[in-house]
């Protein structure tokens, strides 16, 4: 590793690891990793965000129960489940340690992690416009946002969002089921079923021939400086971030209540796949304002899309992407499939974020197999990167501490995959 001064002059192909540049299994441990307490006061969200967020979840809870009534009951959370005995020994490779599933393949709604922010963006836009509208009164229940009055208003509105799938849906459910207009933009690399969901629900989608960024960057031009619209901005949402960054309270709950402890001498590695940065982000940022320096946030990106390392390593205050260090940004991990890292996420996790560990597309899906086989979890491919990654990570850790370490593995999205998505997947594992 290059000294700071050093780097400050390096080439970009320089900064990378050749082996990432290789399209090679990598552990990239973070040089720029600093004690959170140094990091947290610098950034621009705190605590009180997160809290606000929660206390939006809170009071939209009667909305979500009245809306999905065969869901979770107000409540988008997913299980935290252990896992035990050989597949436990299995994914952390023979190590020791205690293995949780983080199971939001199966969150409430949509089935995908992706929910914590699209849906959550949808009704901070909601509750805005009701608000400018006169429409909330105080101590109101905000169940009466599925009422005519609120229906009637939000059809003179849209919502676009630029989406490799799983936002798109997200945003689209909830748009659509509070009576929005919905515009969802999507990369080449969308899987034809995801665009097809979406047009059942009354989303127009509209079709673009280049990749992720391309189809936010359209979304984001087609709607800037309309009054009448609200855009999804993937990349640089802060209302996204907050979003996600509320499941680290229910992490916490749920630890607490399997009696686990987190601390200096126990800690916790926490995998997140990785696309464009924001859920992974926001649920990494919302961890550290808990548990500080234990907690290990652990970034898993396909290894021809490793956007997030690429920017991180490459240090620069500049966008940069996976094209620009020969990689083709080719996976079957749909979700994971981002050229270039959100600015906003690589900025505030610079300093918190304490590994990215790159994967291949066949670990992902023997993983889908095996947590099929053995756990009955339906995953989609970009949702089992944690598992290919955490053995590997495992082993980095030093000996002594290693039967202490609690390892979460973040299942991001599956559980509504079409069967013959799913059969086809679980072929290629
Ligand atoms: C299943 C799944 N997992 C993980 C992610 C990664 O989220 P982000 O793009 O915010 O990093 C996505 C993104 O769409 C996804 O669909």
């Amino acid at each position: 590793m290059a000294a700071a001064s050093e780097m400050q002059t390096l080439p970009l192909g320089d900064r990378i690891p050749e082996a990432v540049k290789r399209a090679s299994p990598t552990i990239w441990t973070n040089p720029a990793l600093a004690p959170t307490a140094s990091v947290l006061p610098g950034l621009s969200a705190g605590r009180a965000d997160v809290d606000e967020a929660v206390a939006r979840w809170q009071r939209f809870a009667p909305l979500l129960a009245r809306l999905f009534p065969e869901e979770g009951a107000g409540r988008i959370d997913s299980p935290l489940v252990q896992l035990e005995g050989r597949l436990s020994r299995d994914i952390l490779d023979g190590a020791d340690g205690r293995v949780f599933v983080k199971a939001d393949h199966a969150l409430p709604v949509t089935g995908c992690i992706k929910a914590r922010g699209g849906v959550y963006e949808v009704l901070a836009y909601a509750e805005q416009l009701a608000a400018r509208a006169g429409l909330l009164a105080e101590g109101q229940s905000y169940a009466a946002f599925a009422d005519p009055a609120f229906r009637d208003l939000f059809a003179r509105h849209v919502i676009a969002v630029g989406s490799t799938g799983n936002l798109g849906f997200s945003v689209g459910l909830m748009g659509r089921a509070l009576g929005f207009a919905v515009e969802v933009h999507m990369s080449h690399d969308a899987k034809d079923w995801k665009k097809q969901r979406l047009r059942e629900l009354g989303a127009r989608v509209v079709e673009h021939r280049g990749d992720y960024g391309i189809a936010v960057a359209a979304a984001r031009s087609a709607f800037a400086g309309r009054d009448d619209a609200h855009f999804v901005d993937d990349e640089d949402s802060v209302d996204l971030f907050l979003g996600y960054a509320a499941a680290a309270l229910d992490l916490q709950r749920q630890l607490a209540e399997a009696g686990i402890a987190v601390g200096p001498a126990h800690p916790l590695c926490v995998y997140l796949p990785c696309g464009v940065g924001g859920a992974p982000g926001g649920v990494a940022f919302g961890l550290k304002l808990l548990f500080g320096d234990a907690v290990h946030p652990i970034f898993v990106e396909p290894v021809a899309a490793p956007c997030m390392l690429v920017q991180l390593a490459a240090g620069l205050d500049r966008s940069v992407s996976v094209y620009d260090v020969g990689l083709d940004n080719r996976t079957a991990a749909d979700g994971l499939a981002c050229a270039s890292a959100s600015m906003l996420v690589a900025r505030t996790l610079e300093k918190l974020v304490a590994a990215v560990v790159t994967v291949p597309d066949d670990a992902l899906f023997r993983w889908l197999k095996v947590m099929w086989t053995e756990a009955a979890f339906r995953l989609e491919p970009s949702a089992a990167a944690g598992f290919a990654a955490a053995g590997r990570y495992a082993a980095t850790l030093p000996a002594q501490l290693r039967s202490a370490v609690t390892h979460v593995i973040w299942t991001t999205g599956g559980a509504h995959l079409p069967a013959e998505e799913f059969e086809a997947a679980l072929a290629r594992g």
